[in-house]
């Protein structure tokens, strides 16, 4: 379910009878608008939450796998991660409004987006050990970098489940919210950010994956994006309003 408003696209996972579980059809929906994203210059930034009031998303669909062949299991995963990446190198800001569960794909999901917001009633987790499975959707990987290793590794061991609070003190969420100002609380980040340079927020996105999420020497790759901002309209913009004292009226050109 989608809604374009005021340039933000708002993708609400609506599965809630499934605590928005991500079933085949879901996953093929997500890769489809988050092409439509990078298409769609009227769409400056996007929200994704769940529908209902218990959860974000509490992982991928349980029922669809029990019976997987190991090559099945790695088409899955390798799906997976291949929609997550595109989520991730989207070239507008991306928030997950975590409005309850995120557990196992559902926190994979969250981790995939940009930044985080998450209601007080959220909970975050990789339980995938419970069901003596590893994740297969990232959480390995960037479970550490937002958590931290240590606690990542107890996370992903004991399968427990952590608050909002605790995912705030860990860093990886942004902010916590009451469950009403959630979405309006992402809604005026992404406000503030579609005032910026389109081409901009598309290199700083580039830059900071190139080393977290590529392997890439992402020093280098920022020294190659610096310079070509010199030939922008859009620097000469910024600069000139600078100096002449008002606000600036970047184009993305
Ligand atoms: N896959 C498929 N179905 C799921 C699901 C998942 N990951 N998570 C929840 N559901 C379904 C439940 O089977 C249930 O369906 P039903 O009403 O047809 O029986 C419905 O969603 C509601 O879930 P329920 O377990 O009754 O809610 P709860 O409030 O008692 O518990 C959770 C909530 C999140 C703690 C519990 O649903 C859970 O542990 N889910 C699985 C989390 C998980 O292991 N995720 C990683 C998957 S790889």
């Amino acid at each position: 379910m989608t809604d374009l408003n005021e340039g933000i696209l708002t993708i609400t996972i609506n599965r809630p009878e499934k605590l928005n579980a991500l079933n085949q059809q879901v996953q093929k929906e997500l890769d489809q608008v988050f092409d439509e994203v990078n298409s769609n210059d009227e769409i400056r930034g996007v929200i994704l939450t769940g529908a209902g009031p218990k959860a974000f998303v509490a992982g991928a669909d349980i029922s669809e796998f029990t019976s997987f062949t190991s090559e099945q299991a790695k088409a899955m995963s390798e799906n997976g991660h291949r929609i997550f990446n595109k989520i991730e190198s989207t070239s507008k800001p991306v928030i997950a409004a975590v409005n309850g569960f995120a557990l196992g794909g559902g926190c994979e999901l969250a981790m995939a987006c940009h930044l985080r917001i998450a209601s007080e009633n959220a909970k975050f987790g990789q339980p995938e050990i419970n069901l003596g499975i590893i994740p297969g959707y990232g959480g390995t990987q960037r479970f550490p970098r937002y958590a931290g290793k240590g606690k990542a590794i107890e996370l992903l061991l004991t399968g427990d489940m952590i608050s909002a609070q605790e995912a705030l003190d860990l860093g990886l969420v942004n902010y916590v919210t009451s469950i009403e100002e959630l979405l309006p609380k992402c809604k005026s980040i992404l406000d503030k950010i579609k005032t910026k340079s389109s081409l901009v927020i598309d290199q700083i996105i580039a830059c900071v994956n190139a080393h977290f999420e590529k392997g890439e020497d992402g020093f280098a790759i920022e020294i190659d994006e610096f310079s070509r901002c010199m030939n922008t309209e859009d620097f000469k913009e910024g600069t000139a309003a600078f100096l002449e004292k008002r606000a600036p009226i970047f184009k993305g050109k």
